[in-house]
This record gives C-alpha cells, structure tokens and sequence, in this order.
C-alpha cells in the first residue's frame, strides 16, 4: 500500500510550535515511528508552507498509484477554495486530518473548505491522527 502524508503551513515547526496544543514530538519523529510501524506501507511525505505548492503535489499523487492521501492543510483548511476544488478533482481519496480539535478552538477554524470533498476526517486526537488515518485505508 502507498499512502501520502501531505502537511500544510507551519507544520513543519511541530515539537516547537505552540507544544500545548500541538505536542513536543517533531513530525521527523512521528514519521519515524509510522514507518516502524508500519513496514508494509510506503509511507511518503511531503510539506509545504505554500498554497500552489500543496495542489502541484495533490495533482501529481492524485492521478497516480498511491493508494490514499493524508491531509493535514493547517490554516488552508479553512481558507482554500482552490485546495478544495483540487481534491475534488483528483482521483485518490484524501483524509482530512488535524491534531487538535479545531471545534474546541475560535470559531474561524470550526469551518473546513475541503471536508466535504474529503473521504473522511480525523480531527483531535493528537500527532496520532496520522495513525488513524493509515488505519482507516488499511481497513478499506
Ligand atoms: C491544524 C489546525 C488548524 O486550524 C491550524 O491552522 C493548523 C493545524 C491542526 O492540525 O490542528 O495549522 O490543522
């Protein structure tokens, strides 16, 4: 099984940035810990903290072999239109995932442009989000 991981703006600052809300652990580590894990999965990944950058991504994976798509957008979530048009265009099924419940946050990360175009979501559960995503296709 092929499954992309795909983080959005300011991820990349995971184990440093906000620790209360995001945790200490690097998403170099989280990744590490997925591929041990998960030795029958090629898990590749891929960050960006650009908009075009994300759909240049999600248009080349999303015509491919991959068998799914892990989508944490960060702040684009709930700002993109265009990400959200690119997901419904492409062919691969995306899971919308964040590490903190966005619902308990401000109101202006309650709204989610690409949930509806999204197979599902996994929202709140921590770095582990990933996890259960992976879980999710592998249940298919
Ligand atoms: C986030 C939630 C977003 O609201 C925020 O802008 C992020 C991270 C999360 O994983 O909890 O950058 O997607």
């Amino acid at each position: 099984m092929n499954i992309t991981i795909i983080n959005g703006p300011n991820l990349n600052l995971l184990g440093t940035r906000e620790p209360g809300i995001y945790g200490n652990s690097s998403f170099e580590s989280v990744l590490q810990q997925l591929r041990k894990k998960y030795g029958n999965v090629n898990i590749t990944y891929f960050q960006s903290n650009h908009e075009g950058d994300i759909i240049d991504r999600l248009q080349e994976i999303g015509f491919g072999d991959a068998d799914g798509i892990i989508l944490n957008a960060g702040a684009y979530t709930h700002t993109s239109l265009a990400i959200a048009d690119c997901i419904a265009a492409i062919k691969t099924p995306v899971v919308e995932v964040h590490i903190s419940n966005v619902h308990a946050r401000e109101e202006i990360r309650h709204h989610s442009m690409i949930s509806r175009v999204c197979k599902g979501i996994i929202i709140g559960f921590g770095t582990d989000v990933y996890r259960l995503a992976i879980e999710s296709f592998l249940s298919e």
